[in-house]
């Protein structure tokens, strides 16, 4: 049995992807059955292929009892089994079972009762290379508890409850090459572990409650290839927590706590090639975070719900980078013209999909000469300054059918593609993003506060701020400043800064303008405002809902925007059913489909609103008969707020168009493409209220939410057939956490 090298490797990283090659099974289990020896009843015994950690392939004699509910090793197993598999059974001890088995090379304990790596004897097995431990009860590795497996070069001992480990715990595996200590709970990473460790190449190690990494922390894995700290609570990296880590190649953060690029502690990662910042809390992106970072070649910044800018100079000098994704930041609405800078030219392709970005500056395009292909979709594009986005007609736009104008009104919701090079669309006024800051702000005194007016356009527009006595701010120093970005910034507010802000732009092509009320100190406090709901539409078979919140004195009646909600629900009721159902903040109105003819239902809305009571208002409704058609009903409560309310709408209504827009765009991976009904933006969006759906709906809200919170999986290597170097693992395409 001459090895020989094969290209695919077998990932056994997770369960499921570790079924073998069914043809080729058949033709060993022919082949080699009668030369295995006792059977254990209900287990398979059987050659099959097995993959060293390098892709070394090898034909093993197996024997596998997975899901048995085997409380003990099996009896009399074959001298010679060189895997033996007893994944998902109840086995809590191991005690010298296996001493014959002189050959063993893979175990697999994973997903058993073991509560202490002591009940586990395994000094016998020097020959064993893989060991799955994964999802058990272990809470403590002590020193040198594993030192006689002086052959392993797999350790998976992830998924476990594993609070503390011994700085000699790993003693005797120099040639372990992969690490998985992931989803435990170890508070600190310890370097002296490592120290044991000298031929580690792959650590995953994140999922743990680690709020902080020290400077040398992993210092003596100076053959680490790949290290994961994803889902940790890291806020912050120390300059030189990588020393020594002098091959590391990829490097994931995913979902942690940190609120700048750590830049420092990059910077001598030399041959860093995959960069993970994906779900971490980073406002900006400023000039020279990825500087000089000759290998890298992919780089992702998606899913961060803080980032806003993207700062001139943030890329620069990254001569290998081939992939720039920046999705799914629902905030993201300003990238600079000078984002990249010096010797990017490598860069083939650049996903911006779900950001809010109306435009891409078509410097940009101009900076990244090798750009073959870009991602659009699910941004508030504006389908003016056509010739701002004359450098996209050479590329391939990804999902174009999803890639839609949102302005200006006369072709929004049309086909982003479509609309290019008219000409009658050249002109680029300013336009302010609508989300900029809130039309009211209540602020206490000695408070410090930033506005900024995103704003798009080209030439790229000039900010002006002018105050409540009609002064326009122009200093950059004193308590009420502009910035050099063009923000307003007020320090220490005291009661006479009350009044409207209003945040002035203008360029060749014309102006916009947009203005806040800043409240200190209570002043001109709001009323409590009231909710209402109306019918809008009444059928035998659905019931269309509309609500506001009012806020009046007097003549004067105010809406308040439904950004000061922070949460709402609806809730159907009638003897035979009821239902409850988390409502998106952002829409106004609901479509209560599929309900019975001729039956009354009660329906109530409660909503809360940012620091005041809760409120609820509710509805009695019968639906039609079902012979009747469509009738539009239209019944406010109050009749005098209704001619309030009809001036209301139309302002309301665009409002909620963008607005709806908003939350999809943060529900949105990245890759996912847009849904019909997202394709004409001048028609509201219902949200069908369906009973036996509700449930459904909140899973797929709930789902949507886990997977974002799931352990991230390792993305195997799939078409590329590669032919590591013995002694090395191919860490080409595997080990980037996907999103
Ligand atoms: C294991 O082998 C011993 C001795 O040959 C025998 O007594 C015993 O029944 C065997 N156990 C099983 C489960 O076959
Ligand atoms: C273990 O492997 C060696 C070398 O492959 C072989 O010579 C020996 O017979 C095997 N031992 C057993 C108990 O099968
Ligand atoms: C297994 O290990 C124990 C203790 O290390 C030793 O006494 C015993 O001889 C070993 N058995 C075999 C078959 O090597
Ligand atoms: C970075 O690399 C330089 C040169 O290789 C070295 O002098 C310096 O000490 C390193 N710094 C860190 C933090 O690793
Ligand atoms: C401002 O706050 C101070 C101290 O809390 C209070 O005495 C004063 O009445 C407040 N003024 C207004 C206008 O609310
Ligand atoms: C409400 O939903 C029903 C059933 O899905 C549909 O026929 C009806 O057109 C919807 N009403 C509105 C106003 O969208
Ligand atoms: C709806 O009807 C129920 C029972 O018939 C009644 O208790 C409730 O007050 C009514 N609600 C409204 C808002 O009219």
């Amino acid at each position: 049995m001459s090895p020989h090298l094969l290209g695919v490797r077998m990932d056994g990283a997770t369960h499921q992807t570790r079924p073998c090659l069914p043809l080729m099974l058949i033709l060993f289990q022919l082949t080699f059955f009668q030369s295995m020896g006792f059977c254990p009843p209900q287990c398979v015994c059987e050659t099959r292929p097995w993959f060293t950690p390098q892709s070394v392939y090898h034909e093993a004699k197996t024997v596998d009892c997975n899901d048995l509910l085997l409380t003990r090793i099996p009896e009399n197993l074959s001298v010679d089994t060189q895997v033996l598999l007893l994944q998902s059974n109840k086995i809590s001890q191991l005690g010298w079972e296996l001493q014959e088995l002189t050959n063993l090379t893979e175990l697999d304990l994973s997903q058993n009762h073991f509560q202490s790596i002591e009940d586990l004897s395994v000094s016998n097995l020097s020959r064993l290379i893989t060991l799955y431990l994964e999802e058990n009860q272990l809470t403590e590795l002590p020193d040198y508890c594993l030192k006689d497996l002086e052959n392993l070069e797999e350790l998976y001992i992830n998924h476990n409850q594993i609070n503390l480990i011994g700085p000699r715990a790993f003693s005797g595996l120099g040639k372990l090459l992969r690490l998985h200590l992931n989803a435990n709970r170890l508070s600190i990473i310890d370097p002296r572990w490592f120290q044991d460790l000298p031929n580690l190449e792959i650590l995953m190690i994140g999922e743990n409650p680690v709020t902080s990494l020290q400077n040398l922390n992993f210092q003596p894995l100076g053959r680490l290839h790949s290290l994961v700290l994803a889902g940790m609570e890291l806020e912050y990296i120390p300059e030189n927590a990588f020393f020594g880590l002098d091959y590391l190649e990829s490097l994931s953060f995913f979902d942690n706590r940190l609120t700048e690029v750590p830049k420092e502690a990059l910077k001598n990662l030399s041959l860093l090639k995959f960069l993970d910042l994906n779900k971490n809390p980073i406002s900006r992106i400023r000039s020279g975070d990825f500087k000089d970072m000759l290998h890298l070649e992919e780089l992702s910044l998606n899913s961060m719900e803080d980032l806003e800018r993207i700062d001139a100079g943030a890329f620069k000098n990254l001569p290998e980078l081939v992939k720039l994704e920046i999705c799914n930041n629902p905030w993201l609405t300003y990238l600079d013209p000078d984002s990249f800078v010096t010797n990017v030219g490598s860069l083939k392709t650049i996903l911006l999909n779900n950001n809010r970005l109306p435009m891409v500056p078509q410097k940009v395009f101009k900076s990244l000469p090798g750009l073959t292909e870009i991602s659009l979709y699910s941004n508030p594009l504006r389908c003016d300054c056509q010739n701002n986005w004359k450098g996209l007609s050479s590329l391939r736009l990804i999902e174009a059918q999803a890639t839609l104008c949102t302005s200006p009104p006369l072709v929004s919701g049309h086909l982003f593609q479509e609309i290019q090079g008219q000409a009658w669309l050249n002109r680029c006024p300013p336009l302010i993003d609508t989300h900029s800051f809130p039309a009211q702000l209540h602020l206490s005194k000695h408070q410090l506060v930033t506005l900024t007016c995103h704003a798009s356009g080209n030439p790229k527009p000039e900010i002006y701020w002018v105050t409540p006595h009609g002064e326009r701010v122009t200093g950059s120093s004193g308590r009420v400043r502009i910035r050099p970005e063009g923000s307003l910034q007020i320090m220490d507010t005291l009661e006479e800064d009350s009044g409207s802000y209003m945040c002035q732009i203008w360029n060749s092509d014309g102006t916009d303008s947009k203005s806040v009320v800043i409240h200190v100190n209570g002043t001109q406090e709001q009323e409590v405002g009231s909710l209402m709901m109306v019918t809008k539409r009444v059928h035998s078979s659905f019931v269309v809902v509309e609500w506001k919140i009012l806020v009046g004195s007097g003549s004067s009646t105010n809406v308040l925007a439904p950004a000061q909600w922070s949460s709402a629900t609806m809730r159907i009721h009638n003897p035979h059913i009821s239902y409850t159902a988390k409502v998106p903040l952002e829409i106004q109105e609901y479509n209560l489909t599929h309900l019975q003819p001729s039956t009354k239902y009660e329906v109530c809305l409660t909503v809360s609103v940012l620091s005041r009571p809760s409120q609820q208002s509710c509805l009695n409704v019968t639906t039609k008969e079902p012979s009747f058609s469509i009738t539009v009903a239209g019944k406010p409560v109050s009749i005098a707020l209704s001619a309030a309310l009809a001036s209301l709408i139309a302002g309301l209504c665009m409002a909620a168009i963008i607005i709806y827009a908003g939350y999809h765009l943060r529900h949105k991976s990245c890759g996912h493409s847009l849904k019909k009904y997202m394709q004409r933006a001048s028609f509201i969006p219902l949200n069908e209220f369906y009973p036996p759906l509700i449930n459904l709906w909140e899973a797929e809200v709930e789902k949507e939410k886990e997977s974002s919170l799931e352990q991230p999986t390792l993305i195997p290597p799939q078409e590329e057939k590669t032919f590591p170097t013995v002694g090395q693992i191919d860490t080409s395409k595997t080990y980037m956490w996907q999103p």
